[in-house]
């Protein structure tokens, strides 16, 4: 029960400050169309209409330092149109993109998704785990091996031996920081962030305990990045159950 009050207590003044802003970046993405425009203010290129994104995601999508916003680049970009979609349909909630991307065509979600998923900023540094080693421990093995006994299923079984995902739409688990992962985990418990069904990450949230969520969070967070961060080609490896967002 305290998952429910940790993820409402930081969705609401996050809410709360940006909800203003919306409707403001949506004229700005759709851009001329919508209102009378000099030509030196419209932007014309798709990196300008983008920097409507920056203040949250950084300019290339290399992510910013409020823990909640992700980053975006080098994310599969059928991973990320996915989200799009998502945030524009209501399937994952969170108020500022919700209301961002209201107006627009899944053509123009799909052109920014494959913006961001083509960008290659390095990882923000590792950040070494604020928990016991027990908790270490725990966070290791539900990431590497999963917990046969409770149904639980690896975490690189899915997002890749090296955690960089695989094409089209498994994203990797690197560079994220602790309190996000936390948080989506937690947003896929009580129903916030939803995926097409079969959601298969709804059911391995499902089975995490608190703990599980604090361990893997804080250890995904702790691991530097491989030699090469790409997501690997679709079909690489078999998921131990199917996932509707993952043509398999
Ligand atoms: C006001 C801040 C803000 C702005 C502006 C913003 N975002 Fe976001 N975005 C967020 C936050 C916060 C999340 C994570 C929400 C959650 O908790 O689910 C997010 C999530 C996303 C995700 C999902 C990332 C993932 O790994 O699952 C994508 C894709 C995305 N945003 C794209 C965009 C694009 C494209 C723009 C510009 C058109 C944009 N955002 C503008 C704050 C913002
Ligand atoms: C059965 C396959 C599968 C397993 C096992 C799995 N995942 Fe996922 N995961 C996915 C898919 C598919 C997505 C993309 C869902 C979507 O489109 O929103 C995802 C997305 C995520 C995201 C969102 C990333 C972002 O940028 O917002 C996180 C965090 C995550 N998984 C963590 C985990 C953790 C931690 C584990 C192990 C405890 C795990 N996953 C196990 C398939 C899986």
């Amino acid at each position: 029960m305290r998952a429910k009050g940790d993820s409402v207590q930081t969705a609401e003044p996050r809410h709360k400050r940006w909800h203003l802003l919306g409707p403001a970046l949506s004229v700005l993405l759709i851009g001329s169309a919508a209102i009378a425009q000099t030509p030196e203010q419209a932007p014309d290129t798709i990196q300008e209409r983008l920097l409507a994104c920056a203040p949250c995601h950084g300019v290339i999508g290399e992510g910013t330092s409020n823990a909640y916003f992700p980053r975006l680049a080098g994310k599969p970009a059928g991973y990320l149109t996915n989200q799009l979609v998502a945030f524009r349909n209501g399937r994952r909630r969170y108020p500022p993109m919700n209301y961002l991307l209201e107006y627009l065509p899944e053509e123009y979600l799909a052109v920014m998704a494959n913006y961001f998923a083509a960008q290659k900023p390095p990882l923000p540094a590792p950040v070494a785990p604020d928990t016991s080693p027990q908790m270490v421990k725990l966070g290791e093995q539900l990431i590497e091996k999963g917990d046969f006994n409770r149904g639980l299923p690896a975490c690189m079984s899915c997002h890749g031996p090296n955690l960089t995902g695989m094409e089209p739409a498994i994203p990797g688990l690197l560079g994220l920081r602790a309190s996000y992962i936390s948080a989506q985990l937690g947003a896929w418990r009580y129903g916030t962030r939803t995926a097409k069904a079969p959601d298969c990450m709804q059911i391995v949230a499902g089975h995490l305990t608190e703990d599980d969520v604090k361990a893997v969070a804080a250890v995904l967070a702790s691991r530097p990045a491989p030699a090469k961060l790409d997501p690997v080609p679709k079909g690489s490896y078999g998921l131990p159950f199917p996932c509707g967002s993952q043509p398999q």
